[in-house]
């Protein structure tokens, strides 16, 4: 198959990881006779800087005309500290995820057996946790206007915004998840206090008698921000939107031992894009120190979901879990004798050579 990817490598730790990440697409497109091409595109912080646009018109025309988007990190010091800049490297990803229509973006959170002592929680606790988190992309708080300051610059406003189409796309896709794992869908909102979040609650209400096999179960985020460190094996699917996810997936990611390590999908409407949970790590950029597990799995993602094989993405999954029951890992995971993130691409693309 003709693999055809645009590569936003964005910020920060972000090429470095990328390069481990196609290192991992490259094995398995030797061993499995694929032909994979990769464009480079400008996003973020590196895209201001060369065109003043975060998300450059040609970036957006890579992108549709794409078969996939495998992404790295967005995100700089340098506008975090000023927030009076006019233009942000994160209105790019936005802008992307807006344009591309990515509505859903789907973050698998499991925990990985060599790792249970990573985990801030008790082993017990986390050991077997599994579910996924739907976290809506293009609406809520992020995309709703009015959005601004007060003539005086002493107000200042974001608008949370969903319509009933917007809920019902995202739910659509969450309890068809729900359908194919252990049937058990959570709700999460907020519906106590918010007007959208009780839209959420009656939109699912009115479309759950279409899936019967499906338990639904209705979550304050609060609370769910609780469930998560109390006992996250109780969840299958949850899904919510886009504020909530944002904060929730992150929580949820450090249970697994390391928010280096978890991938995700962006779907929707045109071309899916493919990037690590985790933000652009300034620190670390250029140190060749960060983990590249979470692109790499990201790749796997890309695999499953934008060309449908599922064999591949099997692969990539495997040589992650080789590399870290071996130890192969970055000094996120391991202080004492940590290998440079290079090394952990070196790696993995080995092993999947030697075992594909
Ligand atoms: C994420 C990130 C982004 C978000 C930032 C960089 C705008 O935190 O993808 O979770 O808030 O969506
Ligand atoms: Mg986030």
């Amino acid at each position: 198959m003709k693999l055809n990817i645009a590569v936003l490598a964005g910020d920060g730790i972000g090429p470095e990881i990328i390069d481990q990440a196609i290192k991992v697409v490259d094995a398995i497109c030797e061993k499995k006779g694929h032909t994979a091409t990769y464009t480079k595109g400008l996003v973020g912080a590196t895209a201001i800087d060369q065109t003043g646009n975060p998300y450059p018109d040609e970036t957006h025309e890579l992108c549709m005309n794409s078969d996939a988007v495998l992404f790295g990190a967005i995100g700089d010091p340098k506008f975090d500290n000023d927030p009076k800049a006019k233009v942000r490297p994160e209105q790019g990803l936005l802008a992307m995820r807006q344009k591309l229509g990515l509505y859903a973006n789907i973050r698998p959170v499991s925990t990985f057996p060599s790792l249970l002592h990573k985990s801030p929680l008790r082993a017990d606790l986390v050991e077997g946790a599994d579910f996924v988190a739907i976290r809506e992309l293009t609406g809520g708080i992020y995309f709703g206007r009015p959005q601004g300051r007060s003539e005086n610059g002493e107000t200042a406003y974001d608008t949370c915004v969903y319509t009933k189409s917007e809920i019902e796309r995202i739910c659509k896709l969450a309890f068809e998840f729900a359908g194919k794992r252990r049937k058990k869908l959570t709700v999460v909102d907020k519906a106590n206090v918010l007007a959208t979040s009780r839209l959420w609650r009656e939109t699912v209400q009115a479309m759950a008698p279409a899936y019967p096999d499906i338990e639904v179960e209705y979550m304050f985020v609060d609370n769910a921000a609780m469930q998560i460190i109390q006992w996250p094996k109780r969840f299958d699917v949850m899904v919510t939107e886009n504020m909530f996810g944002d904060i929730l997936t992150d929580e949820a990611s450090v249970i697994t031992g390391s928010l280096g390590l978890l991938p995700s999908a962006s779907v929707g409407i045109h071309t899916s894009v493919f990037e690590p949970i985790h933000g652009s790590y300034p620190q670390a950029a250029g140190k060749n120190i960060a983990n590249p597990v979470a692109t790499v799995l990201s790749a796997a993602l890309m695999f499953e979901y934008a060309f449908n094989l599922k064999e591949e993405a099997e692969l990539i999954r495997k040589a992650v879990d080789a590399s870290l029951e071996q130890g192969v890992v970055t000094e996120d995971i391991d202080k004492t004798k940590p290998y440079k993130t290079s090394e952990v691409g070196d790696w993995l693309a080995a092993y999947i050579r030697k075992n594909a």
